[in-house]
């Protein structure tokens, strides 16, 4: 059984920030959400966040994740401290307690299983995770005998020259038999530089201590400052990247390119240089996206293609063209086969199979069938300076060049709006709709003006 305890209670003073640390955004999700997530396939019994300095915006904002307990420490005294205000919640608890640290957001999950089945096959009093690192400055050393049990580790201000010689460092994530530690906590002591309860401290005084070498040092990299930050977000991109060129995505041109890793690639998917795809975006296969776009939490069907332009909260079905300069938001579905072409927007709208909507339109809170042609400049007025209002337009409907259309209305099935038409009241199916002045002509009127 394991339960798991995250450190979310420090400062954070490093990132001069007024957000708490752990909110931070890493690659679409917080760092403390990046935590939670790996140790999630553990399933682990319990989910204790231990939180202090801004407890209430942290706690506001995981309010959505559901099963997580709060623990909060009020002043903040400490690692060893932080642990300590679990006793009274897990008294009676004879399994496993596995620590991270909020600010440490790379981790994997199998290096997690790793460290948890060495603690039990070993039957550890607690496990840590280390690594060996060129530049160990800041981290604890973590000091073994020749069999690899901890002896000692001591934080990087407290060692002598000769020790912070030690390359290995400890990661900060142990695994503990919680009964073991819980009969160590309580005498933790304040002797060194920073004067607070050190958690590695009472690792010192357990036995056996294992420790674990990780492979890939950059998992453990801590989040102290902006630029710790901007390198977890490049190790993390190189990651995802990684994984879906592996798994059959093309990236053109990858370091110009940026995917957080709540997006889904399907198999031979090609993005081109300069696209961003952010949130929950879901792109099928054989779609071509950029160069230059933005996707984000949009779903887009098999082959679409997507050029120089930006889709958000949108779905985009089979085999549509999009760009280039246009401007899918909120609530956009455009149908299969459409095109939706140079500086076009689209907001709240759904357009039916086979719609086109070629140039320089806005087509607000507006439903339009199928086979529909939207002509150059058509425009939706669909604010009236206090609400907006819907447009209807029926099946093989088109409109002409520079056609305004006033909502609230409706137009039917099969209906032609002449050019330059204001259409300000509904239009019937099969109708043609002429709403602008006649022409008018007045010849000679060069020699009439000048009275020749
Ligand atoms: C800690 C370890 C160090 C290790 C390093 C790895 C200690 C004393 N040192 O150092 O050996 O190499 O992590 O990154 O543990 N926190 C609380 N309450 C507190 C103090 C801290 O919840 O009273 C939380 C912080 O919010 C943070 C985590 O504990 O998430 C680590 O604290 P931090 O001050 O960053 O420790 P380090 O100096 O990095
Ligand atoms: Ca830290």
């Amino acid at each position: 059984m394991i339960i798991v305890a995250i450190l979310a209670a420090g400062r954070g003073t490093r990132m001069k920030s007024d957000l708490p640390k752990v909110l931070h955004s890493l690659g679409g999700l917080k760092l403390i959400e990046r935590v939670l997530e790996s140790a999630r396939p553990l399933a682990p019994s319990r989910q204790m966040v231990i939180v202090g300095h801004q407890a209430e915006l942290v706690k506001a904002a995981m309010q959505s994740i559901q099963s997580l307990e709060f623990v909060e420490q009020t002043v903040q005294l400490g690692t060893g401290h932080a642990i300590q205000q679990l006793l009274p919640y897990l008294e009676d608890y004879t399994g496993d307690l596995l620590v991270l640290s909020g600010d440490v957001p790379l981790l994997r999950t199998e290096t997690l299983k790793q460290l948890l089945q060495i603690h039990q096959e070993h039957q550890n009093a607690a496990t840590i995770l280390t690594a060996h690192l060129s530049d160990p400055k800041g981290y604890g050393r973590v000091f073994c005998n020749a069999e690899n049990i901890v002896q000692q580790i001591i934080e990087d201000r407290d060692c002598t020259p000769d020790q912070k010689q030690n390359c290995r460092v400890n990661a900060g994530i142990y695994c503990f038999r919680w009964q073991d530690l819980a009969k160590v906590l309580p005498h933790l002591q304040t002797h060194n530089a920073q004067k607070e309860y050190y958690l590695p401290d009472a690792v010192s005084q357990l036995s056996p201590v294992m420790a674990v070498d990780l492979q890939d040092y950059q998992e453990i990299l801590g989040i102290n400052d902006r630029l710790q930050l901007a390198t977890a977000y490049e190790i993390l991109q190189r990651r995802i990247k990684e994984k879906w060129m592996t798994a059959g995505v093309t990236l053109i041109d990858p370091a110009s390119i940026t995917i957080d890793d709540t997006v889904e690639l399907q198999p031979d998917v090609i993005i081109e240089p300069q696209t961003h795809l952010r949130g929950n975006t879901v792109i099928h296969t054989g779609s071509r996206i950029g160069p230059g776009s933005l996707i984000e939490n949009s779903q887009l069907g098999e082959n679409v293609k997507v050029l120089y332009s930006v889709v958000t909260d949108s779905i985009v079905q089979a085999g549509t063209r999009i760009g280039p300069y246009a401007h899918l938001r909120s609530h956009v579905e455009v149908g299969a086969g459409c095109r939706v072409g140079n500086f076009v927007e689209l907001k709240n709208t759904l357009l039916g199979d086979k719609t086109n909507v070629a140039h320089l339109s806005y087509l607000g809170d507006t439903t339009a069938g199928i086979r529909v042609n939207i002509g150059a400049g058509t425009i939706t007025a669909n604010y009236d300076g206090a609400n907006k209002h819907p447009t209807k337009i029926g099946d093989r409907t088109a409109t002409g060049a520079n056609s305004v259309l006033v909502s609230p209305i409706t137009l039917g099935d099969d209906v032609y709006v002449a050019a330059g038409s204001t259409i300000t009241e509904d239009v019937p199916d099969d109708c043609l709709v002429i709403a602008r002045t006649r022409q008018v002509l007045k010849p000679d009127w060069r020699k009439k003006k000048s009275g020749e």
